[in-house]
């Protein structure tokens, strides 16, 4: 069933869009203001150069305003979202240190959805939460397909140290239990790994797992599987959710395909043979890691068809040696 799109264009449309200068965050304002939105975008410091790239946008100039805040900040919160019909948190810490993590990601996501509330104008939240707090769960058994149902264990990410997941999981519930008590509509995104050309200047950690092993700072790859997806596709689907009635109250796993870690470097070395791509795994001695079942039905029926992940990672890698991160080798080093 095709979930019908209510609102196709912004507009007149004003929205909040959290952590703007972000990877995923850029995208998404790029998308809406192309789209005809006024974005209002929060950043930590208007002036950092590293947001200049936002003001550089088509559209910037005339709809898009940086607002000063930080997640732990509820009045600059407050101030940001006042006027909008639409707020995109997207805004997070992602590390594994915990104190940084937890408490910035569940405070901000309790904040966002009160002065959503307390704003009176707010349509709908959409909550960018992770696929990190879906399928974290050792007892989930290997045929079980993964999906929206599926909630990460938090024994499980506490014991294992992933204060990441671990944060996305409680900043997640808080959002909804927040959305809840304060009548707040709320729909989450939880996008796997994502990969893609980069519109801010500097690395950031998803992108960091490819530049790795490119540039001879990791010499065998482990034994693991992930799940990937582009960031336009990311973005796209955050616009998607917005704007479909039927989003409401729901969570959306927004994946591509899952990859060993093999096959990641496998396609690297095929397109850019001149790195030094690693070609041995780290454990020979367990069996290979096998993929998990995921369902992506939810952005399926909201009408999102995701790029292959070689296109993505093609163009990872493009635009990392744009951005001065990867060295564009010369002809005479560049294998046959
Ligand atoms: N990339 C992925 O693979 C992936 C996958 C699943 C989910 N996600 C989620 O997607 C969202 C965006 O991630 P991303 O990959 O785009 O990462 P990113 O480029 O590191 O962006 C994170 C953004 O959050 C902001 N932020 C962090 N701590 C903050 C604080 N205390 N107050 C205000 N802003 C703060 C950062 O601002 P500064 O620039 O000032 O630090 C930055 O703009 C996050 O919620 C992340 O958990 C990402």
């Amino acid at each position: 069933m095709t979930i019908e799109a209510v609102a196709p264009t912004g507009n007149g449309q004003t929205v909040c869009v959290t952590g703007a200068g972000g990877f995923i965050a850029s995208w998404l304002v790029k998308l809406l203001l192309e789209k005809g939105y006024t974005v209002k975008g929060t950043v930590r410091n208007p002036d950092d150069p590293k947001n200049a790239h936002l003001k550089a946008m088509e559209g910037a100039a005339e709809r898009l305003i940086l607002c000063k805040a930080d997640l732990l900040d509820y009045d600059a919160l407050r101030e940001a979202i006042d006027g909008c019909q639409g707020v995109f948190h997207t805004a997070s810490p992602v590390t594994d240190d915990p104190e940084q993590m937890v408490e910035p990601a569940v405070r901000g996501a309790r904040y966002v959805i009160i002065a959503a509330a307390e704003a009176g104008t707010v349509r709908r939240v959409v909550f960018t939460s992770s696929i990190g707090a879906v399928t974290m769960d050792p007892n989930r058994g290997p045929d079980v397909v993964v999906d929206e149902s599926c909630w990460s264990d938090l024994e499980y990410c506490k014991n294992t140290r992933n204060w990441y997941c671990y944060g996305k999981v409680v900043a997640e519930q808080a959002a909804w239990e927040v959305a809840r008590e304060k009548g707040v509509e709320l729909a989450v995104v939880n996008p796997v790994l994502v990969l893609g050309p980069l519109l801010q200047p500097q690395v950031n950690a998803s992108i960091v797992h490819i530049l790795k092993y490119l540039d001879g700072s990791v010499k065998r790859y482990t034994n693991a599987v992930q799940a990937y997806v582009d960031v336009r596709d990311v973005a796209e689907a955050h616009l998607r959710v917005y704007e479909t009635a039927g989003a409401a109250g729901k969570r959306f796993i927004c994946a591509e395909r899952v990859l060993h870690r093999e096959d990641v470097v496998r396609i690297l070395a095929k397109l850019f043979p001149e790195y030094p791509v690693p070609n041995r795994c780290s454990d020979e001695v367990n069996p290979r890691k096998k993929p998990y079942n995921f369902s992506d039905q939810g952005l399926r029926d909201l009408g999102l068809q995701c790029k292959p992940v070689s296109q993505s990672l093609y163009d990872t890698v493009k635009s990392l040696q744009e951005k001065g991160h990867l060295p564009v080798m010369p002809p005479q080093y560049q294998k046959l």
